[in-house]
């Protein structure tokens, strides 16, 4: 039988399937210390339902300002600020904001996330998943992630913030950037073109910005720019931009993941799709239970501030903890049969994939709304959908659960 202590965390083979790891883990030590990458401050892993939830809503002890954590290396880098100088500062807004700054920020962007504009979306929504899935019928074949799942959310997100057809390129390689940087793994080359990136971008918002600020259009972007709350200013260029720049990252990644791993659940399962095209009604369990079971968002990073226990674990002041959502979504306190895909499962809904308290995800109402979507054009137009033998491949990724591909099959 094999012991906690057998398993490493970081290996790859481990982070595309945890889940034997975090069982033993959830029944002995639901937090537990990891090697820390850093000589000054210790690492922990939460993988229990309730431990999880008990810190993403004690904000006080668990900051997300985890910023510091995850900056490039432009400080010490006199090229680097050199380029990062001829943009706007890159501040703190939402995802690494604690309050009270984190509240004016969440006040805004909601009046601009509203769900009146999320629902403004529904048809423009519905044609990209027709045009999609218009490109590849024909075939009776597709690569899955390439050909749907990565166009869906970058086409979406890019209409909403202004950006033509014909930069779309551009937006998805300016996307790729900000999460490059958030990887840590750069070479000194490659951060110096991930800072001409992000510059760039900034450059390019920032006209967006002030076309709308002269000409405002029913689009999001103008939504973000007119954002007012009583006794707030509206957001500063700066802000603006920081907020643009989480929208695009945290945007498009996840919904990718999200929209591929419900592919992949349903060719696994195919006994429950004649439930799904019997009763539509199901395809909203069906989104819930494709976020439950797979969890875009695997992991998130806290920073301890003050020193604290946690099941007589100490925590000192500066720790870094890091919350596993793919984790709690199958305690079986929790979910009976956490490890079983059922699109009739009654608490689906209670998972942690789109967080809880104040960072519960902004775009959790868009995200849904797109895989419902899909998912209900796709099973409508596309007959007896089964994996192809090309197969699919996971990419291990500590933060995000991602298919690098999924090659499918059906009948017209
Ligand atoms: C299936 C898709 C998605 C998943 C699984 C997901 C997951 C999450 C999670 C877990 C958090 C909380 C992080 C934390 O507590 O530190 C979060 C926050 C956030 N998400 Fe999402 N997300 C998705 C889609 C989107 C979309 C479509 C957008 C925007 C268009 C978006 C924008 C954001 C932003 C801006 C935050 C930060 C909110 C804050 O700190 O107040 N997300 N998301």
């Amino acid at each position: 039988m094999k012991h906690l202590s057998d398993y490493n965390f970081f290996d790859p083979e481990l982070l595309i399937c945890p889940y034997e790891f975090y069982k033993l883990a959830q029944e002995q030590a639901p937090i537990m210390e990891l090697p820390s990458p850093r000589s000054d401050a210790k690492l922990f892993l939460v993988t229990s339902y309730d431990l999880v939830s008990e810190i993403l809503k004690d904000t006080k002890v668990f900051s997300s300002n985890f910023s510091t954590l995850l900056a490039g290396k432009e400080e010490q880098d006199d090229e680097l600020q050199k380029i990062y100088a001829q943009g706007w500062p890159q501040i703190n807004t939402l995802l690494t904001a604690d309050p009270p700054e984190h509240e004016r920020f969440r006040a805004l962007v909601n009046k601009a996330f509203s769900s009146s504009r999320v629902n403004k979306m529904h048809d423009l929504i519905e044609q990209i998943v027709d045009e999609l899935i218009d490109d590849f019928i024909a075939q009776s074949k597709c690569e899955f992630v390439s050909e749907f799942a990565v166009p869906l959310p970058v086409k979406v997100i890019a209409q909403q913030l202004g950006v033509p057809q014909a930069d779309l390129p551009k937006f998805k390689q300016w996307s790729d950037a900000f999460i490059a940087r958030l990887g840590q793994l750069l070479s000194r080359e490659q951060e110096i073109e991930c800072a001409k990136d992000v510059v760039a971008f900034q450059h390019y918002f920032h006209d967006v910005i002030e076309s709308r600020k002269k000409q405002p259009q029913d689009d999001l972007i103008t939504d973000l720019v007119q954002a007012k709350v009583a006794g707030e200013r509206e957001l500063d260029t700066a802000e603006l931009l920081s907020i643009i720049q989480q929208i695009l990252v945290a945007g498009n990644e996840t919904v990718t993941s999200a929209l591929a791993a419900g592919m992949l659940l349903l060719t696994k399962n195919q006994q429950q799709i004649p439930l799904l095209q019997a009763d539509p009604c199901l395809l909203e369990n069906l989104v819930e239970e494709v976020l439950r079971m797979e969890s875009p968002t695997a992991g998130m990073w806290r920073v301890v501030t003050q020193d604290t226990k946690l099941q007589d674990i100490d925590l000192k002041a500066g720790s870094l903890v890091m919350v596993r959502f793919d984790a709690a979504n199958r305690d079986p306190i929790k979910f009976q049969q956490g490890q079983r895909f059922d699109v009739g499962r009654q608490n689906a809904s209670n998972h942690l994939s789109f967080g809880q308290g104040i960072h519960f995800c902004l775009g959790a109402m868009l995200a849904r709304k797109e895989m419902h979507i899909a998912y209900q054009l796709l099973l409508l137009r596309l007959k007896n959908i089964r994996l192809a033998q090309q197969g699919y491949q996971y990419l291990p990724n500590v933060l995000m659960r991602t298919l690098k591909y999924l090659y499918i099959e059906f009948d017209k």
